[in-house]
């Protein structure tokens, strides 16, 4: 038997540090990628959006952030409904008085939030107009009476340019209590 060659192979086997095979090799010692951490931001004036997010945050352990106006709107939809309109219209500002923490910990941010007169609502513009949310990526969830959520997406893509936006999750309002199977489906394909 060649001795040289011999020693050699063992020296190969049990003497070079793992350090030095993880070097070579990187792709087989790489660490594990750390799980996104989700945050759920939420507006809703009747309860129905409101509702998703807290299915979402059971199923993902998320925390949910309540966007709440300054000055509330009026309970009754027929007292509210022309000026939210018009608000809408003139993609008017409407003034949170919710505390921001620091985004920059959170990847993944599922904007819970209602369509209003066909848009997304207009706290919820507010919010994405002075965050919006650069490099992260967003899962829209909305409901609405009938409507499709194609506006809610479309205002999201205007005020987020630089966010990666996913396929959103829409049920009719009066649908959203009996939508837990199908909101799992989502979640499940979604990678949560
Ligand atoms: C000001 C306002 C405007 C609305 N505009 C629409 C609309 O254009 N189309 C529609 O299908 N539903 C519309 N809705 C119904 C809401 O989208 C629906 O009730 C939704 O589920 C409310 O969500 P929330 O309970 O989380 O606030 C409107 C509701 C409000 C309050």
């Amino acid at each position: 038997m060649n001795q040289t060659k011999f020693i050699s192979r063992r020296t190969f086997l049990t003497g070079v540090s793992a350090a030095a095979i993880a070097a070579a090799s990187p792709a087989l010692f790489a660490a594990p990628k750390p799980k996104a951490k989700a945050l759920i931001i939420l507006f809703s004036r009747s309860g129905n959006t409101a509702y998703l997010a807290e299915r979402i945050h059971a199923e993902t352990g998320a925390p949910i952030l309540r966007i709440e106006p300054k000055v509330p709107y009026a309970p009754r939809y027929s007292d509210m409904t022309d000026g939210a309109r018009e608000e809408i219209r003139k993609w008017s500002r409407r003034e949170i008085k919710t505390k921001i923490p620091d985004l920059s910990g959170y990847d993944t941010i599922f904007i819970c939030a209602p369509l209003w007169w066909g848009h997304l609502d207009t706290p919820m513009r507010t919010f994405l107009m002075d965050h919006p949310l650069a490099g992260k990526t967003i899962f829209p969830v909305t409901t609405s009476g009938s409507s499709s959520p194609a506006g809610v997406v479309a205002d999201i893509h205007k005020l987020c340019p630089k966010a990666r936006i996913k396929p959103e999750f829409w049920v009719p309002g009066d649908e959203a209590r009996k939508s837990d199977a199908e909101l799992k489906t989502w979640l499940k394909k979604s990678g949560f």
